[in-house]
């Protein structure tokens, strides 16, 4: 990839994979690639042995070919190619190495099935936007480390054979040998090691971490991922903000020439209110418009009845220009919402505004009235042509519900008002209900409320805390906060988690035993290096742009992982399998 114009004449040795092999009719011609990208060789009969190799020659073989370059004949000149104004006559090539048929093409991009490009990652891999992809994430890592250096933070190696770190998801187990019946956890985080890392007085701590974690996956997830994790000692949330926002806008300006202006910071509340999400994609120009007040009379009750209710919510959506939305696109957006619990999906399109309700096109406006229907579009400022959908039902459900159809539609409707908008979501709740009616910390138990040990306990359900999300087009880049540096204050976290002081001291003692010991005011933040790749590298999922990643069902498809082990080995680690399930029924 890097020889050109300027090397014509120079005698040069190249090592590489053969990326294609063509016949030219007494002329061989081979496609050579390295990493670094592509060169023609020409092969003529003169050099006979050569030649007779480079017959043998086929697709992938690892070869070694000694040549001269010269300027490529007039007219064949490639200019979508770096060395496309050059080749080398090769004057000997020695096969190093033959290889099978891969087992799909390497040149254009196939759709082979995920499965099959796992199990021969070594040859996905070969392939140059993945090798791009591998090179463009170690910029990123690179980009990081000198960052942070540059502002005296210290990278600091943890443990990954450890103790459970509560960060939400159910814990990898390793048994231990040498204590029979006793497991370790490997990493949700490395959160409890940082935060003893600065009573320890490191000041400013980071780490590019791996984090395991056992929970369901999607496209933003992998059980084992990376973290750019990060931890400062006398610091507040202002000014750490201010630096992790700083990172990562010299970093889309260097790497990627995207300026961005300062990050929107979005009290959670409002966010909620808006887009129903915590990590609202501002791309999409479509906000939440609550309507309960005004539907809380009607006679219907698939609204009247969540609009009456403590915990109901009811939205509309409106949607400019949505109206040539198609009955049947509407019928899928119903199926769509319908994953996330909704029970429907009501919609009026506003075809005449000026006739009254005569003038929207609707399945609800007859049961609404039109008195209602009128106050609504007068609220929404609806216009002739828009949409208006609507979502009734516990606010949890209409939250996740229409802020999912929200983001569809800016996708269906490339509704897109930019490319990047990155933002911050602060002021989160300490806690949030679990469905059987308790607490479960919104962040983790470690995060510092943003109120006394006294208020907290009054009303749990109503603090915040001093946490702080970074989201990017949707999503959640990173997350920290500043943490709670009281031995008193994080022992009254636990009891409202539930966890009383003997559990507590069980668990967290080592914790408790560092506050006690002079624990400087501390907070951090982790980032999501895939994620972050992925949306630098605009790919589909985090698995692009992991070397060897897990499949949809958490496995290794290359290395056949997870495995069965022997019984030799069970035994010594005091552990007997019981059947699967299946099997004992
Ligand atoms: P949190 O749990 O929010 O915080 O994780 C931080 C970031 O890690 C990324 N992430 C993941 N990426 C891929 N696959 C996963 N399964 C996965 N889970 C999380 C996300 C997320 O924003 N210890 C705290 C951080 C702190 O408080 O400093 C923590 O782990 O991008
Ligand atoms: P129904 O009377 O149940 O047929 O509902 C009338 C309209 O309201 C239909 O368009 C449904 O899709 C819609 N709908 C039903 N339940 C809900 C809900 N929980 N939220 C929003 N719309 C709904």
């Amino acid at each position: 990839g890097a020889i050109n114009e300027s090397h014509v004449d120079q005698e040069v040795t190249l090592y590489g994979w053969v990326h294609r092999r063509r016949d030219h009719g007494g002329v061989i011609f081979l496609d050579l690639r390295d990493r670094e990208g592509i060169a023609q060789i020409v092969v003529d009969p003169d050099t006979e042995e050569s030649f007779a190799t480079a017959e043998r020659i086929r697709n992938e073989f690892v070869v070694m070919v000694k040549g001269r370059i010269r300027r490529r004949p007039e007219g064949t000149i490639n200019k979508d190619m770096t060395t496309g104004a050059v080749e080398v006559l090769g004057k000997e090539v020695v096969i190093l190495n033959a290889a099978a048929t891969p087992p799909f093409p390497l040149d254009d991009y196939v759709d082979v099935g995920e499965d099959t490009r796992l199990k021969y990652r070594f040859m996905d891999l070969r392939r140059p936007d993945m090798l791009n992809k591998l090179r463009f994430r170690s910029k990123v890592t690179s980009y990081i480390r000198n960052f942070l250096d540059g502002q005296g933070f210290m990278d600091v190696e943890t443990p990954i054979l450890t103790r459970a770190t509560p960060e939400g998801a159910r814990d990898y187990l390793v048994p231990s040998r040498t204590h029979a019946g006793s497991f370790f956890a490997l990493p949700q985080s490395p959160q409890l090691f940082k935060q003893m890392l600065m009573v320890s007085g490191v000041d400013r701590y980071y780490q590019i971490a791996k984090c395991f974690r056992d929970e369901d996956l999607r496209a933003d997830r992998q059980p084992e991922f990376t973290q750019i994790d990060i931890e400062c000692s006398f610091i507040d949330e202002n000014t750490l903000m201010n630096i992790m926002e700083e990172m990562v806008r010299e970093m889309f300006h260097d790497l990627l020439d995207v300026q961005f202006s300062p990050f929107l910071r979005i009290p959670y509340s409002e966010a909620m209110e808006k887009y129903g999400s915590d990590k609202p994609d501002l791309r999409i120009p479509l906000q939440f418009t609550d309507v309960a007040d005004l539907v809380a009379p009607v006679d219907f009750k698939v609204f009247s009845g969540p609009a009456n209710d403590e915990k109901g919510r009811v939205v509309a959506l409106r949607v400019p220009n949505g109206a040539s939305i198609s009955r049947k696109q509407i019928d899928t957006y119903t199926k769509y919402v319908s994953i996330y619990g909704a029970k429907g999906l009501a919609w009026i399109k506003v075809n005449e505004l000026e006739k009254g309700a005569e003038g929207l096109q609707s399945p609800i406006v007859k049961f609404l009235g039109e008195e209602v229907a009128m106050q609504i579009m007068t609220r929404l400022g609806a216009e002739n042509g828009d949409i208006v959908f609507f979502g009734a039902d516990k606010a949890k459900i209409v939250n996740e519900a229409i802020g999912a159809l929200r983001v569809k539609l800016g996708e269906d409707l490339d509704l897109y008002t930019c490319k990047w908008a990155p933002c911050w979501v602060v002021d989160f709740p300490m806690f949030e209900e679990t469905n059987d009616g308790g607490l479960t910390a919104i962040h983790h138990p470690f995060t510092s409320p943003a109120c006394t040990p006294e208020e907290l306990e009054a009303a749990p359900e109503k603090a915040l805390s001093q946490a702080y999300d970074m989201v990017l087009n949707g999503t959640e880049l990173g997350g920290g906060s500043i943490r709670i540096h009281d031995g008193a204050m994080q022992k009254t976290v636990f009891r409202i988690l539930g966890i009383e002081d003997e559990e507590a001291e069980a668990k967290f003692g080592f914790l408790l035993d560092a506050l006690r010991f002079g624990c400087p005011p501390h907070g951090g933040l982790a980032f999501g290096l895939d994620r972050l790749v992925m949306l630098m590298t605009e790919s589909q999922s985090i698995r692009e742009v992991i070397a060897f990643p897990k499949n949809q069902s958490a496995a290794c498809v290359l290395t056949q992982a997870p495995g069965v082990v022997d019984n030799k080995q069970l035994k010594e680690l005091s552990i007997s399998v019981r059947k699967p399930v299946k099997e004992e029924k």
